[in-house]
């Protein structure tokens, strides 16, 4: 897969690229990163990429020209590139959806910046995403969330170091409670079951903690969640017993 991030601040992303599972996703050749710096799509001696808005205001407003000539350059490239603004008015990007765009093969994300972009650039992109209801000073943030969370879905990326399918989300429920050593820390005990051994009891002792969890802490997912029969009767005896936490 191919990402693209098109950037004002293009320094932003050497470190964040660089390290960890986005490193590794790389050198494995799972995914391959390009920055592409906004003021090299100007076309005048000053590089200018922002203006002041039309009919007043604060702040300035990221111009039309530059940002239209990269994303052109880039679908001149790669007809099939998914073409992504973040702004804070888009829809909410979530599991469901860096599934989604780990299926694509190649990515361009637009960082904006200032006030944000001229609206008409909505006439050149493929679609809007927002990483939460709070404002950012740029778009590399959400790129770098957008990237990360796609990343490391991407067939091997992970190896050994973590099983997506039980993560939160995946299943639609949070993901049940981790523990490592020591057993006992400050006098608080590692669930007992987690050192049984026995593997079928301890699978429905974390699904069960899924479930205990999810309705605690985000019930809003059960209801598209996938559950059993075992998973509802579960869920009642923890409403008939209240013991939600
Ligand atoms: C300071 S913000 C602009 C905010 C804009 N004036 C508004 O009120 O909606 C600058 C840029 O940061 C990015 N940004 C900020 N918050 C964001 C969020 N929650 N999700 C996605 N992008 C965000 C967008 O690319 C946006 O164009």
């Amino acid at each position: 897969m191919r990402i693209e991030l098109l950037t004002l601040f293009p320094e932003f992303f050497a470190s964040p690229l660089s390290q960890s599972m986005i490193n590794r996703a790389q050198t494995q050749g799972a995914v391959e990163f390009r920055v592409l710096n906004l003021r090299d799509f100007t076309t005048d001696r000053h590089r200018v990429v922002d203006d002041r808005p039309f009919g007043g205001g604060p702040g300035m407003v990221l111009k039309l020209e530059p940002l239209v000539r990269a994303i052109r350059a880039v679908r001149q490239e790669d007809p099939e590139v998914r073409v992504i603004l973040f702004s804070p008015r888009g829809p909410m990007f979530s599991q469901d959806k860096a599934r989604e765009l780990a299926a694509t093969r190649h990515l361009l994300l637009i960082c904006g910046h200032y006030e944000g972009v001229d609206d008409r650039l909505h006439f050149y992109i493929d679609e809007e995403l927002s990483i939460g209801d709070y404002i950012l000073t740029g778009g590399e943030i959400p790129a770098l969330v957008v990237a990360d969370a796609v990343t490391r879905l991407l067939p091997g990326v992970l190896g050994g170091e973590g099983a997506v399918e039980e993560e939160s989300f995946q299943t639609g429920l949070l993901e049940y409670p981790h523990y490592t050593r020591p057993r006992d820390f400050e006098g608080l005990d590692a669930p007992e079951i987690l050192l049984s051994g026995d593997h079928q009891r301890i699978n429905r002792w974390r699904r069960q903690e899924a479930l205990r969890r999810t309705a605690a802490q985000r019930p809003d997912l059960l209801e598209k969640a996938a559950l059993d029969d075992q998973d509802r009767e579960f869920l009642a005896k923890l409403s008939d017993t209240g013991k939600k936490d």
